[in-house]
């Protein structure tokens, strides 16, 4: 944005605020903005409602960049890309060496940012609070920013192009307490699926399907491996298939198309998911609640699948399903079932992804293509689950004992330069190493099975 790209906003536009209140409900998330400039009198405008934002001592150690100039921007965004979305892209900074007393400095920068935010929506222009930053002692000096001022977030500003759907919010009766809490916390800080009920992972999967599909992107080479399985073993016209708790319907999407004549069903857990994957399905499919219709449904099925699913749930609720699907399906039916190998490089790359910085509960639980707790197994457990439960493997394929390099690139590149040098470098080793993947079948990430009744 160059000072002559920059029109003036209507003084009279600046007088026409919306009510406090009309501002707080109304505001929401943008991602996606129009080019149009905003103006240097709205800017103002916006910072001023930061100086009044209080701060702890009343000490106001804000300082804030606005990254205007094309070189500075592409030097920022090799941190992090949101750089590109808005046409204002403004850094908060507070000091941090006076008031450091509970994260004093954090609460000081982020009532300013949200003063900003909602001074900014009663102009008309929409924002988005970003703390995806990379590495925000690069982008600090880049900016000039002396060590003592920490970057806590990048907020984006312009005119939408696109507002999202309003998210649920919790309801005031659970989040309020009087004089002690007497609630429980949501969802258990751990990934592994024993800790959790079942009203639990429905809850986080409402949660992140909220969110919408941008949470849902595969790896291509694990995509495509799967379907590769898929179209090796499954080989039918017509005939009822059920998709088992298919959460996201990635691969439901894929069954849809790739089998069209095949009466698909998915069963999941809730009203919301239903309809997330119908969204995405190519046609109408049926759909049955998990766990009630689920376990009281008809028989008669010629094709299940159950793809990545096994992971996210407990021991005794995944044999429960097992034994239904048993129960369900034809005696001359076919089960294709994959998961994520734990005796694979699946278990180290989520260790390094927490220490690149992908360690809050939210990424160990939704290490893709699960969102909720996941647990990758070993293969020794499942083929245990499906011998107690009347399945035997018929036959088997396997994939990626050295992580492909989309893989690599699909993780380390959320985070800054350094990590992606770091994964292309990765990449380059696993590629010298692909002629010995063959034999590494036992340690591959990726299992594919042909299951049928035993
Ligand atoms: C501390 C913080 C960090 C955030 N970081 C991001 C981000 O990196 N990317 C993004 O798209 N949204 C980010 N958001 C926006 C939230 O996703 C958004 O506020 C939330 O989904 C609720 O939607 P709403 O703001 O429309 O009410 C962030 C919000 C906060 C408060």
């Amino acid at each position: 944005m160059t000072p002559d790209e920059i029109h003036r906003t209507p003084s009279a536009m600046l007088d026409t605020l919306m009510s406090v209140d009309e501002a707080i409900f109304t505001r929401r998330t943008c991602r996606k903005f129009r080019k149009d400039p905003v103006s240097p009198e709205t800017l103002t405008k916006i910072i001023d409602a930061a100086r009044y934002a209080p701060s702890s001592c009343n000490l106001q150690l804000w300082d804030f960049v606005l990254v205007n100039d094309p070189e500075t921007k592409a030097e920022v965004a090799e941190e992090t890309r949101y750089v590109h979305l808005a046409p204002v892209s403004l850094f908060v900074s507070y000091g941090n060496n006076y008031t450091r007393e509970n994260y004093a400095w954090v609460q000081s920068a982020a009532a300013a940012i949200q003063n900003m935010m909602l001074m900014a929506h009663s102009l008309g222009v929409a924002s988005c609070w970003v703390d995806t930053l990379g590495d925000v002692d690069r982008i600090r000096r880049i900016l000039g920013l002396p060590a003592e001022r920490e970057i806590l977030a990048l907020v984006l500003f312009g005119y939408p192009e696109l507002i999202p759907k309003a998210p649920r919010r919790r309801a005031i009766d659970i989040l309020l307490h009087y004089d002690k809490y007497k609630g429980r916390l949501n969802w258990p800080s751990s990934d592994d699926p024993e800790e959790w009920t079942l009203e639990q992972i429905r809850d986080f999967q409402m949660a992140k399907i909220r969110n919408g599909a941008r949470y849902n992107k595969p790896v291509p080479s694990e995509r495509d491996a799967v379907l590769e399985a898929l179209e090796d073993f499954v080989d039918v016209q017509e005939g009822r298939w059920l998709d088992v708790l298919p959460l996201t319907g990635l691969y439901t999407e894929e069954i849809a198309s790739r089998y069209p004549k095949v009466d698909l069903t998915f069963a999941e857990m809730t009203d919301q998911v239903f309809e997330f994957v119908q969204d995405r399905a190519p046609r109408t499919l049926r759909h049955e609640l998990y766990p009630d219709a689920f376990h009281e449904g008809p028989e008669g099925y010629d094709v299940m699948s159950l793809i990545f699913r096994l992971e996210g749930y407990p021991r005794d609720e995944r044999r429960q399903f097992l034994t239904t699907m048993r129960r369900r399906i034809k005696d001359d039916g076919q089960l294709f079932l994959a998961f994520i190998n734990r005796r694979s490089y699946h278990r180290p790359l989520r260790w390094m992804r927490g220490r690149i910085g992908h360690s809050g509960v939210e990424y160990a639980l939704a290490p893709d293509p699960s969102l909720g707790p996941f647990k990758a197994a070993t293969p020794g457990e499942i083929r245990a689950d499906l011998h107690a439960t009347g399945w035997r493997v018929r036959d088997r394929r396997h994939f990626f004992a050295i992580p492909p390099g989309d893989e690599i690139e699909f993780r380390a590149g959320r985070k800054g330069r350094k990590v992606k040098l770091a994964g292309q470098a990765l990449t380059r080793i696993s590629q010298l190493l692909q002629p010995v993947g063959p034999v590494l079948g036992p340690v591959a990430r990726v299992h594919a099975w042909d299951v049928v009744p035993a």
